[in-house]
């Protein structure tokens, strides 16, 4: 058994770059940040690996104008030629650069177009502090390659040192070594010296002050967000070390969050020390820090251990959503963790039916060769490799399982791995030692074919039997002044609004909403719950405060919903649109892109 993939890795359906023949290791960047032409310039130098006698070196664009190559080595470079190849409008264009013999290094003298994907300008309107502009990257899955002509694919790995120049009163911070305060020239250096893929790099710049929360932890955010956030992520130390004792010590040094404009399209981001989120998970009651936990997690699972290629993306997700509920389980116990379990579970069967009982995107291993990751990926690479390993974990029990998941993590760490290596080293290390188990977990059905395999175990919360309870009670005509809802965490809440009948009339809304507030609810995922049920019922009083929160938030995993459910409702055509309209230009491309579709504007 191969522990270093690298040799073995299928070949990558989203990128252009020939790994094999020669891959990049160490990036020396300096770009230039121009808040006016919403532009980066600059320059991506190259350090290279020969595989073999390769006179070429291709890698991944999009949009992006290239001005100069040179290539040689650390001493002396020489102007090179280069092609570009026909732009495809999912993977872009192939750069392919002209290698003198014996070159070492390029570099690359390019801009990137204002509409690259990635990049997402702010008008100072736009932030929370309404002073100056913002900018911040999403590389995942396919999207670095619009900001850093790159090998962009997981399976390859590099180190990088970059100098990034802002404007002088600004804030620049990477997924790297970070400053902790502004200086006047605004000029910032950066270093990550371990190696990550290219769908880690990030950057972001603002109006951004620092608060540590322990020696290796802190939390970065504009000014006015910051005293919210430091006291929602309190427990921030506690996760890292929940973390590092079941599965082995942080190997990134520091671990500090990056709180956004509420624009940021997902709800988090695991940029390699320095995690991106969302601020609709400041609910001032610390009820959503599962997603921290959740970004911390791929510090293990997706940035030490990576996917090799976008088909393997459960072993990213399946695995980080399971170390994140143990680390919840280790901070707040098993009942809480359960919650956590139920709602994921729902989502699952809810994405299931979405998706039907023979679609192939249900199966773990996905194929989306030809196809957008950003549209292929889902919720089945999240709930569904996490219920492998529930009921892995059902089945030899826990202390088998996390040794195996702790050596797993350390034996292919800085590596990628995709499917088939996985269980081959899942048999070579597990299965095989117990007789029959491969056949009694049904593992060629949780990877190869639609839907969950008989075997998977019942999910259940004592705390959410009890919401089941009172919402039948409720039904029964209890009125919501006497459901015993006082120690209700938000999770409870959402469980309670996910099990709402959808065709409830308004005055039943309306009762619910005057014992509850739950228009005024200052709890992004009770909002998401509550609306698609304000909008079937046509109760009114909620449609303020939903055009308000679609107009503010950014993230799609809220926004698809919502709009799906407006556009279903009476008069739902017209009032989508209108709304869209002026909320479109506050959303970053990765949701109007998705939206654009779903409003047939594309
Ligand atoms: N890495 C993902 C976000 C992502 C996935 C971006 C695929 C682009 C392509 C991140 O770790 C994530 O899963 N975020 C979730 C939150 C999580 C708690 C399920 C999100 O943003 O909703
Ligand atoms: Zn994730």
């Amino acid at each position: 058994m191969s522990t270093s993939a690298a040799l073995s890795l299928p070949a990558d359906p989203h990128s252009y770059a020939r790994p094999a023949e020669v891959s990049v290791r160490h990036l020396l960047l300096d770009l230039s940040v121009d808040f006016r032409s919403h532009t980066l310039a600059g320059i991506a130098t190259w350090q290279l690996q020969h595989q073999g006698e390769a006179t070429e070196l291709w890698l991944d664009t999009r949009n992006l104008q290239i001005d100069a190559i040179t290539a040689g080595n650390e001493h002396r470079e020489e102007p090179t030629t280069w092609e570009n190849g026909t732009p495809d409008a999912i993977r872009g264009q192939s750069l392919r650069i002209q290698l003198p013999v014996g070159a070492s290094q390029v570099s690359i003298r390019y801009r990137t177009s204002p509409q690259a994907a990635a990049l997402q300008w702010l008008n100072p309107e736009q932030t929370a502090g309404h002073q100056q502009p913002f900018l911040f990257t999403q590389s995942q899955a396919i999207l670095a390659r619009t900001w850093l002509p790159c090998q962009d694919s997981p399976g390859v790995r590099f180190t990088y040192e970059a100098t990034v120049r802002v404007p002088a009163h600004m804030l620049a911070l990477m997924s790297a070594e970070n400053p902790q305060m502004r200086n006047a020239l605004g000029e910032y250096h950066f270093r990550m010296a371990q190696p990550i893929p290219a769908y880690l790099m990030a950057l972001a710049v603002g109006d951004l002050a620092f608060t540590p929360l322990s020696g290796r932890t802190g939390i970065y955010a504009e000014p006015v967000t910051l005293p919210a956030a430091t006291s929602e992520f309190a427990d921030l130390e506690k996760m890292v070390a929940a973390a590092e004792e079941l599965y082995g010590p942080y190997q990134w040094e520091r671990y500090d969050l990056l709180v956004l404009p509420p624009s940021f399209p997902f709800g988090g981001m695991e940029n390699p020390r320095l995690t991106f989120v969302t601020p609709t998970i400041l609910a001032g009651d610390r009820s959503l820090t599962s997603l921290v936990a959740h970004e911390l997690a791929h510090s293990w699972s997706g940035n030490l251990v990576t996917n090799a290629t976008w088909n393997d993306f459960w072993l990213n997700e399946g695995f980080t959503v399971y170390f994140e509920r143990r680390i919840m389980e280790k901070l707040y116990g098993r009942p809480y963790a359960d919650m956590l379990q139920v709602l994921g579970h729902t989502a699952l069967l809810h994405t299931l039916e979405e998706l039907g009982p023979a679609s192939a995107d249900t199966h773990l291993h996905l194929n989306l060769a030809g196809r957008d990751p950003d549209e292929g990926l889902n919720e089945i690479a999240y709930e569904k490799g996490d219920y492998l390993l529930l009921t892995l974990e059902h089945l030899i029990g826990r202390e088998e399982l996390d040794a195996f998941i702790k050596e797993y993590f350390t034996r292919h760490r800085f590596q990628s791995m995709d499917t088939a290596s996985f269980i081959a080293y899942l048999r070579h290390e597990l299965l095989d030692k117990h007789p029959g188990l491969e056949e009694e977990l049904q593992l060629a059905a949780w990877v190869n074919a639609p839907g969950i395999p008989a075997i998977a175990p019942p999910v259940t919360s004592e705390r959410f039997d009890r919401v089941e309870q009172s919402l039948q009670d409720w039904l029964g005509g209890t009125p919501s002044t006497l459901l015993p809802t006082q120690e209700w965490s938000s999770h409870e809440w959402v469980h309670f609004l996910h099990g709402l009948p959808d065709n409830l009339p308004a005055p039943r809304l309306a009762e619910l909403d005057a014992a509850f507030q739950l228009t005024h609810s200052g709890n992004s995922e009770i909002l998401a719950a509550w609306f698609p049920h304000t909008l079937a019922a046509g109760y009114q009083p909620a449609d303020a405060a939903l055009e308000a929160f679609l107009i503010r938030v950014g993230r799609r995993k809220f926004l698809v919903p919502l709009y799906k459910a407006l556009l279903a409702a009476s008069d739902g055509h017209e009032r989508a649109q209108a709304v869209y309209t002026q909320a479109r230009p506050n959303y970053h491309s990765v949701a109007s892109g998705t939206l654009d579709a779903l409003l047939g504007r594309s």
